[in-house]
């Protein structure tokens, strides 16, 4: 079974920059790896100090890279998706011009790379896709929107009522849409498929891991606690944190004493939230790190002697439990304060809020006639129990 890893971070700290060094650990190690960057402003190719197109490019042995261009994907190897995205827009009264206009969707342009990561992930051709991302909140943006768009998608079409060709009635008066064609039916239902697989591909904990990228210091190290908790959230396995830019421990000199002192502080903190999850040190070096010298320094300092890429099936993650008198659902949300949460349930969905960031838990089929008859939150874990009302 293949690996899918993926690196995110706050801006400029190092994310780049560990993804390479992942990717050529696992060539070396011989394993057939793909290099893929889903930031726009991409610099893999200046990092390999390789020409890349907008196709794979090969890097050595065992190393390919691909800068991923959503909208180059979009019109060359998604025309059908394409389509289904126009047509469902179209039915909202939208239409599909550039990709801006998708902002509707935040993440739209983004479908595209993940699509392109699934293709890539099903043609087995890797063993290992090491993802470079751009900062969190995007990154989060990409990995929840194939469930966003999936739950719209649910939502305004009558997928389950498609499959059998019958259009529902209903959510043409509800929701004042005209229902697409059955020609462009037939790609919303394999854009829906696509998105599915997606959510289990990237859900996965044998399969994808996330690792989180920090600096020790203040404002890096609130935002990696905030990824982390969002990663929960949304049900993702964080399986791995790496402290990047630690200041050598013997300089002599003074000016750097408080540095030291302040980075001990936050390195500990990060090693207190990360209790479950393996922490890895990457020293400072004394010059940038690009070209393949460069990653091999990171390489050699901080990866070798690890087996950096094992499955740690850390997640506490999301589950429904059958209990006495109904059903209960755990999440694990690791850093956040209770005051913070905020939740509540319409008939289809359970609904989490925690700062800017909503998530829509469909509650299962089985579980459409329970309502919430009470919550709490203990060790980090939020408990919400479902009864048949
Ligand atoms: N441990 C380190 N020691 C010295 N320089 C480093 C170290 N880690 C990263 N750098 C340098 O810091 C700069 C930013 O690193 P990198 O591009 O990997 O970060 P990033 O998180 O991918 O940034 P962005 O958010 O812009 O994509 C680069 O010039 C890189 O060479
Ligand atoms: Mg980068």
């Amino acid at each position: 079974m293949g690996r899918i890893i993926i690196f995110t971070g706050k801006g400029g700290v190092g994310k780049t920059s560990m993804a390479s060094a992942h990717a050529l650990h696992s060539a070396k190690e011989g394993a057939k790896t793909l290099i893929v960057s889903t930031d726009m402003a991409h610099n893999l190719g200046d990092i390999f100090e390789v020409k890349v197109g907008k196709t794979i490019t090969q890097v050595v042995d065992n190393l390919d890279v691909l800068e991923i261009d959503p909208n180059y994907m979009m019109e060359n190897e998604f025309s059908d998706m394409r389509r289904a995205v126009s047509n469902m827009l179209s039915s909202f009264d939208m239409s599909l011009g550039t990709l801006e206009q998708l902002s509707i969707f935040p993440g739209m342009d983004e479908l595209f790379s993940l699509l392109k990561i699934l293709d890539v992930y099903e043609s087995g051709i890797y063993e290992r896709i090491i993802v470079d991302c751009a900062p969190t909140g995007e990154t989060l943006t990409l990995l929840k929107f194939p469930e966003l768009l999936s739950w719209y998608i649910e939502k305004f079409f009558p997928i389950g009522k498609v499959a059998m060709r019958i259009l529902s009635p209903v959510s043409k008066v509800i929701f004042k849409i005209e229902l697409p064609d059955k020609a462009a039916m037939s790609d919303i239902e394999k854009l829906f498929i696509k998105l599915i697989k997606l959510q289990e591909l990237l859900k996965n904990s044998r399969i994808t891991s996330i690792r989180l990228v920090a600096m020790p210091e203040k404002m890096v190290v609130e935002e990696t606690k905030r990824n982390y908790m969002y990663m929960n959230l949304f049900n993702f396995n964080v399986d791995g944190v790496y402290i990047n830019r630690i200041l050598p421990r013997d300089i002599d000199n003074e000016f750097f004493d408080e540095w030291i002192s302040i980075q001990n502080n936050y390195i500990e903190e990060l090693n207190s939230i990360f209790v479950d999850v393996p922490t890895y040190e990457v020293p400072w070096f004394d010059s940038d790190l690009s070209g393949l010298s460069g990653i091999e320094k990171i390489e050699s300092a901080a990866l070798s002697g690890w087996d950096v890429f094992k499955v740690n099936d850390v997640q506490k993650g999301e589950s429904f439990e059958t209990v006495k008198n109904g059903y209960l659902l755990k999440l694990y949300l690791p850093t956040v304060e209770k005051k913070a949460l905020d939740m509540h349930e319409s008939n289809t969905d359970i609904i989490i809020k925690i700062g800017n960031y909503k998530r829509n838990i469909p509650k299962p089929n089985a579980l459409r006639n329970h309502t919430i008859s009470g919550a709490k939150f203990e060790d980090q874990m939020l408990l919400i129990a479902l009864t048949k009302g």
